[in-house]
């Protein structure tokens, strides 16, 4: 049987270089983007399904959820990918509205969404949530002089990352009969760094692809990288 695979934020970037590979690699996956002509475009492109998902709206995404209800019946696996950084700013000049765009985008979002798709994850025999968490939440790697990671300075993408996963921990923890995962793909070159990542998004999709193919067995709360497990 096939694994039936939803993507948010797949229209480019790291979701839709997984969409490409799960396609390949013989996943159902449906599209999500919240752009019509841009999400359409790349689902035309890959031979896939779009669904409109906006994942700061809530009427958008029990929207989604209705049409791959009606469409597909089920999800086996949740790619929770769609993220921002947020306005560039110096942390004195971040106010409120920043916190809440970045929160809502990153964090909010996958309690949205896990929500609205529990139902349909239910449906799976064997259901998985993949969250796209950064290294960058880590609360060691941004004290490890090492690591990239510990160069940036942004309080909000980090502190975002951070509870992105947290939240997975918790879902782990909460719902045994899910696989709830965190995936840290690395820095990679995308729009979301204006392309400055050392990394291609093969490799900075390596970790997703990973999750979304292991077997049941290989467990729930975790966090990783391409590489293997990420310190919190
Ligand atoms: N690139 C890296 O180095 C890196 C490292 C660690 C973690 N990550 C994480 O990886 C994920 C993908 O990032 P990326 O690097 O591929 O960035 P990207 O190329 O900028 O793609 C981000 C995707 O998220 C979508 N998105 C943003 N807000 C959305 C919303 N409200 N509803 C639905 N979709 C929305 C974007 O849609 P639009 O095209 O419509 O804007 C786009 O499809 C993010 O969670 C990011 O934090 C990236």
């Amino acid at each position: 049987m096939t694994t039936i695979t939803f993507i948010t934020g797949a229209n480019k970037g790291l979701g839709y270089e997984t969409a490409r590979r799960l396609t390949e690699l013989g996943h159902t996956v449906i599209l999500g983007a919240r752009d019509p002509e841009r999400g359409a475009a790349a689902a035309t492109r890959l031979g896939v399904r779009f669904v409109p998902i906006d994942v700061t709206d809530d009427a958008s995404v029990a929207r989604a959820a209705a049409d791959v209800e009606a469409h597909e019946g089920r999800v086996d696996t949740l790619v929770n990918n769609a993220g921002i950084t947020g306005r560039h700013a110096g942390a004195g000049d971040l106010d409120g509205d920043d916190a809440r765009a970045v929160f809502d985008t990153n964090v909010f979002s996958v309690v949205r969404v896990t929500h609205a798709f529990l139902p349909l994850l239910g449906k799976s025999d064997s259901p998985a949530v993949i969250n796209v968490s950064s290294g960058l939440g880590s609360f060691t790697l941004t004290h490890d002089p090492g690591r990239v990671e510990s160069t940036i300075t942004a309080p909000l993408y980090p502190a975002s990352k951070a509870a992105v996963t947290m939240l997975t921990m918790q879902y782990a923890k909460a719902l045994p009969g899910i696989r709830f995962n965190a995936a840290d793909p690395g820095y990679t070159a995308t729009d979301l760094n204006a392309h400055r990542g050392s990394q291609t998004v093969t490799e900075g999709t390596d970790a997703i692809v990973a999750l979304a193919t292991e077997p049941a067995e290989a467990g729930t709360g975790r966090f990783v990288d391409r590489f293997g497990p990420v310190p919190w």
